[in-house]
């Protein structure tokens, strides 16, 4: 039985009325029975999201400590947060998957979103599927484990 930890950061809470028309009409909680349902019969997908940087690291610490391969989706935190790095940086040195995901394709949109200072630390990066995203991270990454 492995745990895939699913962490999503700021402003992802609000998908579902969020820019619906960058990403998508689905909510967080619908993201979840996705890939719940996708999920082999020994995977459990633990989904969170938060605003808060410091709680993101927390649980990519905790990822670190039990064992567990992360999908992360940094959100705004992508294109300019190290300590975020240096905490992703930690999962993949351990040898756990860690995929970066996002919802649109950044290097679409406004320049500062073509930098990604996560994907240097990441196994893989996916991006520009909408939650297909996540869904192809998932099958990836219980490949992987
Ligand atoms: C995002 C892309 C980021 O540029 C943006 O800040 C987000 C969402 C995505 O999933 O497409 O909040 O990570």
């Amino acid at each position: 039985m492995t745990t895939v930890l699913v962490l999503n950061g700021p402003n992802l809470g609000r998908l579902g009325s969020r820019e619906p028309d960058v990403y998508g009409s689905g909510s967080l909680d619908d993201l979840r029975v996705l890939l719940e349902s996708d999920a082999p019969d020994d995977v459990t997908v633990d989904l969170r999201q938060t605003n808060d940087e410091a709680e993101l690291i927390s649980w990519l610490y905790e990822a670190v400590d039990s064992g567990w391969p992360v999908i992360l989706n940094p959100a705004a935190f992508t294109h300019y947060s190290y300590a975020l790095r240096d905490a992703a940086a930690l999962v993949s040195k351990a040898g756990l998957p860690l995929v970066e995901v996002h919802i649109s394709n950044p290097h679409a949109r406004e320049t500062f979103r073509h930098t990604s200072v996560i994907s240097g630390v990441a196994t893989g990066v996916i991006a520009g599927f909408g939650f297909d995203s996540y869904r192809l991270a998932l099958t990836a990454v219980t490949r992987l484990s």
